[in-house]
């Protein structure tokens, strides 16, 4: 049973006004806002992201704005629930969208933060993460965990855009965030990991007695080309379960970063899916293909590249309209709920 509390305009005003002296306020008015009864109230709203509408904005921001004067050309994507110019897309995840000119580099920097790309559009360019050169073709995830330096370089010759997805409003709310700057790191004259260690699921190098411990981030690279590919074979096999994958790290199994979970899902030409409720919000961006998604009742009809938010505890409805399978990626805070303790799901 709810029972209704007692308000602060019910307090008399030499009473508040004592309170507001010493530093203290009551519990009670506002005890509901912060423990709601059932499920909580989510503050992200729902909102679809158009790449046809955030790509000529980046495109003019590279003519604005010499890379020189933003470090990094980023347009970001700010949940409505929060207002515009919020730097979040939920509660947990921020997303943004970044542009490299050919020729162009970024310096240099690492950060308390994670953060992962998903190249968007574009081919030539790379990033350099604690010496590893990775390249960025489009589609693959690449991770820059906190505290790894990483630079970005672009040898095409066409724009090149990525997405990416940190966890900085975490640390922004632990009073965390920050960065430390250096010059461009001398990648190693080798492929990156995923190319020599980590070339098959299920093999990894021999662990030697220097090396006992699964590294904490052996593989930063997960070539689209492979995920989508292990995604059409489970199709073949999934019957009427959802066709995902999570990107892990393959020494532990565990998330590929601590806090932000990435899980590939394809959807079969007419293919509908509708997962349960989650404790977790999310941002989905769309690989390739086409579809809707209902979100809360709310339906946001989706091309190639386009990225979409859900709140928590959503009901979403995913549709694959096209001719041909839809992917998409879908980023959450699953990893950090579960070492809360916390995440949780619900039937529909
Ligand atoms: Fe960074």
């Amino acid at each position: 049973m709810s029972t209704k509390l007692g308000t602060l305009e019910e307090l008399p005003p030499d009473y508040r006004e004592a309170m507001s002296r010493v530093g203290v306020a009551p519990l009670w008015p506002q005890m509901r806002n912060v423990l709601p009864h059932g499920g909580p109230v989510p503050v992200t709203k729902s909102h679809l992201w158009a790449y046809s509408d955030v790509r000529p904005l980046l495109l003019r921001a590279g003519e604005l704005t010499p890379v020189e004067k933003a470090e990094r050309r980023v347009l970001f994507l700010a949940d409505p629930g929060r207002g515009n110019g919020a730097m979040q897309a939920t509660a947990t995840i921020y997303v943004g969208l970044q542009l490299l000119l050919p020729g162009e580099t970024a310096p240099a920097h690492k950060h308390t933060p994670s953060a992962a790309r998903i190249v968007v559009e574009g081919e030539g360019a790379y990033t350099v993460v604690d010496g590893d050169k990775l390249p960025m073709h489009a589609g693959d995830l690449i991770l820059t965990p906190g505290g790894c330096w990483h630079d970005h370089g672009h040898a095409g010759t066409k724009p090149v855009i990525w997405l990416d997805a940190l966890d900085l409003p975490l640390f922004v709310y632990l009073e965390g965030s920050y960065a430390v700057e250096a010059p461009l790191q001398s990648p190693r004259n080798r492929p990156d990991p995923s190319e020599v260690e980590y070339r098959a699921a299920g093999l990894a190098p021999v662990r030697r007695r220097d090396r006992a411990m699964p590294a904490s981030y052996p593989m930063m690279r997960f070539p689209w080309e492979r995920t989508e590919a292990a995604l059409r074979r489970l199709a073949e096999h999934a019957g009427s379960q959802a066709v995902e994958l999570d990107y892990i790290n393959p020494e532990s199994g565990q998330s590929c970063l601590p806090t932000m979970g990435f899980t590939a899902m394809m959807l079969r030409p007419g293919e509908t899916a509708r997962p349960p409720l989650r404790s977790t919000s999310a941002v989905f961006h769309v690989i390739s293909g086409r579809g809707t998604t209902t979100i809360n009742g709310t339906t946001h009809a989706w091309d190639p590249k386009d990225s979409f938010s859900a709140p928590v505890f959503a009901a979403i409805d995913h549709k694959a309209t096209g001719d041909t399978p839809a992917f998409l990626v879908r980023i959450h805070d699953t990893p950090l709920q579960e070492k809360i303790g916390y995440y949780e799901e619900r039937a529909r």
